[in-house]
């Protein structure tokens, strides 16, 4: 067990013109960690997982990665090292196929078009979609697009996966298999964060529980702890 942090996040602000919508975030992640981020609307979490996965360029701070200084990086460079992530509204090539669309994930580092086919059925078996391989990703549920997605990140053979509102709109048996998922991917020794409103989706699975309120992180702790926080509870009784 490496117990050095997988990523480091030191003092991270992001602002758009005079909106701060990320402020003087840090905390660390390990190996394997399940991380869930909560947050009322619009309190930074879709910013901050632009931030990790080099879609934005932060205002300030550091983001480490394997003890590298990745902040600032491109989206194809942070794939590369190892992050990967979903989108909250999924960006899916509606008229390829579920497969074709986890083997643009394959190929990342499968340069072969056969062996990223390889790695793209077996990320859509992990994921329960083999039956639906040939399907057009457009004409897949929203709850399939939304495995679809975490396939693409899979194939990526990341060491850590940003998860961005995966269990928004399931069902709750959806909601269930979306967690068991969750955990699968913790025993491949993949950390993940989580951002999610559904709470009884993140609560049992997660290890540790972020929470920021207008850009600030304003607790980290176990969920059983998170649960009981004023702070937090003032947050969400707020909006
Ligand atoms: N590209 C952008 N340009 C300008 N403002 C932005 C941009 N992206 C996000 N914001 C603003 O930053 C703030 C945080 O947005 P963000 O999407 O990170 O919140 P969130 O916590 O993911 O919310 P939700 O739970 O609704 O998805 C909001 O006020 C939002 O309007
Ligand atoms: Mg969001």
């Amino acid at each position: 067990m490496n117990t050095a942090p997988l990523l480091a996040v030191d003092g991270l602000g992001k602002a758009f013109q005079g909106l701060v919508a990320n402020r003087d975030i840090s905390f660390t992640v390990h190996h394997g960690e399940i991380i869930g981020l909560i947050g009322p609307n619009g309190a930074g979490k879709t910013t901050l997982f632009n931030c990790l996965a080099g879609f934005h360029t932060p205002t300030s701070g550091r983001i480490a990665f394997e003890g590298r200084d990745v902040t600032g990086s491109t989206p194809e460079a942070a794939a590369a090292l190892g992050i990967a992530r979903t989108f909250q509204i999924v960006r899916i090539f509606q008229s390829m196929s579920a497969l074709e669309n986890v083997m643009v994930g394959a190929m990342l580092r499968n340069k072969r078009v056969a062996a990223a086919r390889e790695r793209a059925e077996a990320e859509l078996s992990f994921v329960g979609l083999s039956h639906r391989a040939a399907v057009p990703a457009g004409d897949l549920t929203v709850s399939e697009q939304k495995r679809l997605e975490v396939a693409r990140a899979l194939a990526t053979e990341p060491k850590l996966i940003l998860l961005d509102e995966v269990m928004a709109g399931l069902n709750p048996t959806e909601v269930r298999e979306a967690s068991a998922l969750v955990h699968r991917i913790h025993l491949r020794g993949i950390a993940s964060i989580i951002v999610e409103h559904v709470m009884e989706g993140i609560m049992p699975i997660a290890h540790r529980m972020l929470v920021l309120d207008y850009g600030a992180k304003i607790a980290d702790g176990t969920p059983a702890e998170i649960a009981e926080n004023p702070a937090v509870i003032a947050a969400y009784l707020g909006e």
